[in-house]
């Protein structure tokens, strides 16, 4: 990370609670590092009963934006003056720019899972897909997934079956797109579920470090080789779910590409410049796999 700053250096930052665990800054300062960019990417740990300061803070102080997480997402909805459509109909905020004293809110998680899926778009187009999950990430997947990929039918399987519900409900609501099934996640009656489908996605946090060894399915036959398996965990970057679907002939993608293709998007709108994402998903895989 650059060692030296001018009056002219423009912060950019993270808010969330806790932030102990976040890549976010590893990704936006080596950015910053590669393309020589007068920036510096800072975690704020701002629990939320100091949301609304640490915002008076950010506008006084003329910060250029900042990305939002835990448990900020849903929160920051209300406080940006402008919303994107996306960020708008998902109703989840991850990445703000402080446009000259107006804060606009976006969601790059949907531009992190249509650049990772965008490869496989043909195969997607028609077909049948599960989502595996029912909170924010996966509303960014459904988004994502009716905008740009066309699916015939989308699965949502949830450990709380009421949930994947109104996830349904709710995007028939706000999107008119009614092609949704419903499933608890009870393994059994799964195989054929997953098997059906051309995309299985894992929008939950199992498998997550430390918990490696979970995963949303451990049967024999749920996967094939004309699958694709996306799972947005990024650490471990080779989670039990992926050695499960690889070892049966899927091909399988981990969460590190939408981690760094949403914080390219977020770089792009704070800085006009494109994030050199291939360097920094190598050297972010490296990284975790070093911790
Ligand atoms: N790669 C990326 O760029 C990226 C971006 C965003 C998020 N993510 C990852 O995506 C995951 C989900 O994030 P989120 O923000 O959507 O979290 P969230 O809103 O807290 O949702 C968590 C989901 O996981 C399910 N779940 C949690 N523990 C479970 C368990 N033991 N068994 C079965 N289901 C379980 C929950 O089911 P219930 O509804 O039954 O509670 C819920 O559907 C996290 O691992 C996060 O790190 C990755």
């Amino acid at each position: 990370m650059k060692d030296t700053f001018h009056l002219s250096t423009q912060v950019l930052g993270l808010l969330g609670h806790p932030i102990k665990h976040t890549y976010s800054p590893f990704i936006h300062n080596m950015a910053i590092d590669l393309l020589g960019l007068d920036y510096i990417y800072l975690p704020f740990d701002v629990p939320q009963s100091n949301l609304r300061n640490a915002l008076r803070g950010i506008l006084a102080l003329g910060i250029k934006g900042f990305n939002v997480t835990i448990p900020h997402k849903e929160a920051m909805v209300g406080y940006v003056n402008s919303l994107s459509e996306e960020a708008g109909i998902i109703g989840s905020v991850n990445t703000v720019v402080n446009e000259m004293g107006k804060l606009v809110g976006y969601n790059t998680d949907v531009t992190g899972v249509i650049e990772t899926l965008n490869p496989f778009k043909d195969e997607i187009a028609n077909n049948e897909v599960t989502v595996v999950g029912a909170g924010g990430a996966c509303r960014a997947v459904i988004y994502s997934l009716i905008r740009n990929f066309k699916p015939s039918q989308i699965n949502i399987v949830n450990r709380t079956e009421q949930r994947a519900d109104s996830l349904k409900n709710y995007f028939y609501e706000k999107m008119k797109y009614e092609n949704f099934k419903t499933f608890e996640l009870f393994p059994p009656d799964l195989v054929e579920v997953f098997r059906n489908s051309k995309l299985i996605v894992n929008a939950t946090s199992v498998g997550m470090f430390p918990e490696i060894e979970d995963t949303i399915i451990n049967l024999n036959n749920a996967f094939g080789k004309d699958q694709i398996v996306f799972d947005l965990v990024y650490n471990p970057p080779q989670t039990q779910l992926l050695k499960i679907a690889a070892g049966e002939g899927a091909r399988t993608i981990n969460g590190i590409n939408m981690l760094v293709h949403q914080g390219a998007k977020s770089f792009e709108l704070w800085t006009g410049e494109k994030m050199p994402v291939e360097k920094i998903s190598d050297a972010l895989t490296l990284y975790i796999n070093k911790n």
